[in-house]
């Protein structure tokens, strides 16, 4: 099994008893977004880190995609704050991180600052662009930021308790499975042939699949994350091995951020116990933005990341071999492949197209999916 990156996998739970709450300056309302991330902080999936980022961490990743020690990390962590609030808070001083008006967290303030949205962007996203989803999020956002570590003392909700696995529990099942090769699996779809095919493709040269998707705030016209998991659920029943495939949720919003983001996503894998992580056609992107193989790329400037990207180019029917397959391993050109997308996936399933569907999904997951009145996030 894989070392959490940084080498520990931070946990950020308390006793309240042990906790000072002398200095507090004030509290502050999570979402449900914020509320994921600092659960992501305190069971480790964002190992190393034990907090919200500082400015000099923050600027280090938006500049070098790493820590300031160095270490891999392309999508800062940061907690927005209100101007007024800015003001009250001071560097030494304490907040306390509410969730539905109910006190959760201690954060220790060690530092704040603000940021400039235009280089964070360019950045992140690769683009200045307001109709990105990524974009538009940081657009809307607060620039006044603070730092610093966080103890959790209460017990966090979970959505999804069936999948919510933390970090400590995939590596107990990875280890009870006897597994020490697991590819992981992002995703933030319902999945089509291709998703299972590249998958399958994928764990014929590990000892496990863990198959991940992402699940939290996601752009209109993606699928819900009940969707996701229902689909999920029946698949890996009917369809998958049971002693080599597993599943649990990432509880994270998507920020779109394709390449950058394939690399954060391939850290988090890492942190649950993942060896390798699978980076498909165009990872994490949206619209046009992205080329489709530029989150191959990016894996060449992290070779010291510490997780096996499987990189994979398109997969599609191709009706002149009558086989799924691969663009790297068709002979044959574009007019002859069927190729599922996310995109195309919806819009067949919009136009109530369901012929052409049957080469991209399974009819077992059409019926799943159409179990829902509406399967999309409005
Ligand atoms: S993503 O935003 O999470 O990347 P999606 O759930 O569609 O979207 O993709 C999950 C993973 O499968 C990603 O690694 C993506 O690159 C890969 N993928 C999706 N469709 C294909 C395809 N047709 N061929 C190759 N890889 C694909």
């Amino acid at each position: 099994m894989n070392q959490p990156h940084g080498g520990v996998l931070i946990n950020r739970f308390a006793n309240k008893d042990k906790l000072s709450f002398d200095n507090i300056a004030l509290s502050i309302e999570l979402d449900d977004d914020q509320l994921s991330e600092v659960k992501n902080i305190a069971v480790g999936t964002y190992s190393p880190l034990n907090g919200y980022m500082n400015k000099d961490d923050f600027e280090s990743v938006l500049e070098k995609a790493r820590l300031t020690n160095g270490v891999p990390w392309s999508v800062p962590v940061f907690l927005p704050v209100s101007k007024v609030d800015y003001r009250c808070i001071k560097v030494g001083g304490q907040v306390s991180l509410r969730y539905k008006g109910k006190d959760i967290a201690l954060m220790e303030v060690s530092d704040k600052f603000t940021f400039d949205a235009e280089k964070y962007v360019k950045s992140v996203y690769g683009t200045t662009d307001p109709n990105h989803p990524g974009v538009a999020m940081i657009n809307s956002l607060s620039t006044y930021v603070i730092g610093g570590e966080i103890w959790v003392y209460e017990e966090l909700p979970s959505k999804y308790l069936e999948f919510d696995l933390p970090p400590q529990k995939t590596r107990e099942l990875f280890a009870e499975k006897g597994w020490n090769t697991v590819v992981g699996f992002q995703t933030r779809n319902a999945a089509h042939r291709a998703h299972e095919f590249i998958q399958k493709m994928c764990l014929e040269f590990v000892d496990g699949l863990f198959i991940n998707p992402i699940i939290g705030k996601k752009k209109s016209g993606d699928f819900t994350d009940e969707v996701i998991l229902a689909v999920y659920k029946m698949l890996v029943r009917d369809f998958y091995p049971a002693n080599s495939t597993a599943i649990g949720v990432y509880s994270s919003r998507m920020h779109y951020a394709g390449p950058k983001e394939a690399i954060f996503h391939a850290i988090v894998r890492k942190n649950f116990g993942c060896t390798h992580f699978i980076v498909g056609r165009d990872h994490a992107g949206v619209g046009d933005y992205y080329d489709k193989f530029a989150a191959h790329r990016i894996f060449d400037e992290f070779e010291d990341i510490g997780i096996v990207p499987m990189r994979v180019s398109n997969a599609f029917f191709d009706k002149k071999s009558d086989m799924y397959t691969t663009q790297k391993a068709s002979p044959f050109g574009p007019e002859h492949w069927i190729s599922p997308s996310g995109t195309e996936v919806r819009r067949l399933i919009k136009e109530k197209n369901y012929k052409d569907l049957k080469y991209i999904l399974r009819p077992e997951v059409l019926e799943e999916i159409l179990k829902f009145k509406e399967p999309f996030v409005l």
